[in-house]
């Protein structure tokens, strides 16, 4: 009669709330061979206690190296226009069903200059994929604008400019950098060629895309990657490889989040649950921060999809990082690249307010008029 007693008893023991951040994680684990069994070890922990030991390890991190302030960068997806046809995505360009838009000059300096008076510092500027002269002419015009209009005596470079519209050619990465963006969002959704390949049309290259973070390296840009959590025939080592990638490419920022099925979306097979997905998304997060420590690691919306404080708990578990909405309400479901994007309705005010108060839940605070570059770039 005893024993199920204590082993319900042991169970609790070993649920309660870690104390200290896990002493297996500290030592300089990161470019050593013992690299692959420490990321494996994170991100398939479950037990509640070492999950937390995991967390506050990532916390410490990141506050050591990078300090406690939450880098705000408004999200403008200024068209949902592509040319692509990625398995996983709601707009690509075999979805029939999605109305498309694009965001006049006028309308993106708008925004810009919403961004400007808030103190938010930076904004990112995404859209489906497009190459020809005439989009490759207005990004560059954006860019030109945007920086004309955010110059201000709290910033007088202008507001900071992370691009985010995929595979270009070298020529049109340079003049945007020449224009004024400094920054730069390319994942490269998984880093195995042949999970790559399952995820998109056979036109769409696993080693250009490698070669495209290359060449914005040498252009100048900060660069960041990342990769979709949670896919179909996605296994835990794919992810310790995901990592290792990030290391070796060096690079300046990442962007991660679970994978959410899109309804006009044609990627099969299984996947886990939606509460693993975050759980996993999570662990990703720690196990990037403690392994590179100092880049910048966005908090994505895609977390927030899958539980309302997402976001708030991927900052508690290492991400330094928020891009709050800022396109205009009316073309954003549009751009749903996942069912059950949050934040549809709201407009750019009350996503700034309400953010703000997320932030603070978990004892951070926002830097404001900076660009928010991270530690790593600054020291190379
Ligand atoms: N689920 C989660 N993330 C997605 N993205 C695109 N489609 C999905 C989806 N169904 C991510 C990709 C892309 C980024 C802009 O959005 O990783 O690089």
């Amino acid at each position: 009669m005893n024993r199920p007693v204590r082993i319900a008893w042991h169970k609790r023991a070993s649920a309660a709330a870690a104390r200290e951040p896990a002493a297996w994680l500290e030592g300089g684990w990161q470019h050593s061979d013992a690299a692959p069994d420490v990321l494996r070890r994170i991100l398939t922990a479950t037990d509640p206690a070492e999950v937390e030991a995991i967390r506050m390890a990532a916390e410490k991190t990141l506050l050591e190296h990078c300090g406690d302030t939450v880098r705000l960068r408004g999200l403008i997806e200024f068209s949902n226009r592509c040319v692509l046809d990625c398995h996983y995505c709601g707009i690509r360009r075999g979805n029939r069903a999605v109305k498309r838009y694009s965001l006049t000059l006028d309308d993106v300096v708008a925004c810009a200059r919403w961004c400007a008076d808030k103190g938010y510092g930076s904004l990112v500027l995404q859209s489906g994929e497009r190459r020809d002269a005439a989009f490759v002419r207005r990004v560059e015009a954006m860019i030109r604008a945007i920086k004309e209009a955010t110059r201000s005596e709290a910033q007088p470079d202008g507001l900071g400019i992370t691009l985010c519209v995929g595979e270009q050619a070298p020529e049109s990465y340079a003049r945007w950098f020449a224009a004024g963006a400094h920054r730069y969002l390319l994942r490269i959704e998984s880093s195995s060629p042949e999970l790559f390949a399952r995820l998109h049309p056979e036109n769409q290259w696993f080693e250009t895309r490698v070669a495209c973070l290359k060449v914005l390296r040498e252009i100048g840009y900060q660069v960041g990657t990342g990769v979709m959590i949670g896919l179909p025939g996605q296994t835990v080592d794919h992810l310790v490889d995901d990592l290792l990638f990030f290391r070796d490419l060096d690079v300046d920022m990442l962007g991660m989040g679970p994978y959410l099925p899109h309804a006009q979306a044609v990627l099969p097979g299984e996947i886990p649950g939606a509460q693993e997905r975050l759980r996993l998304g999570l662990r990703m997060i720690a196990a990037a921060r403690l392994l590179l420590r100092d880049v910048n690691i966005a908090a994505t919306t895609a977390l927030q999809a899958l539980a309302d404080d997402g976001r708030e708990q991927g900052l508690r578990f290492g991400a330094n990082v928020i891009m709050p909405q800022v396109t205009p309400p009316r073309v954003r479901a549009m751009y749903t690249l996942y069912d059950g994007k949050p934040c549809l309705d709201d407009t750019a005010e009350q996503c700034a307010v309400c953010l703000e108060n997320r932030i603070a839940s978990v004892g951070r605070k926002t830097a404001k008029n900076q660009w928010g570059d991270s530690v790593k770039f600054a020291r190379r």
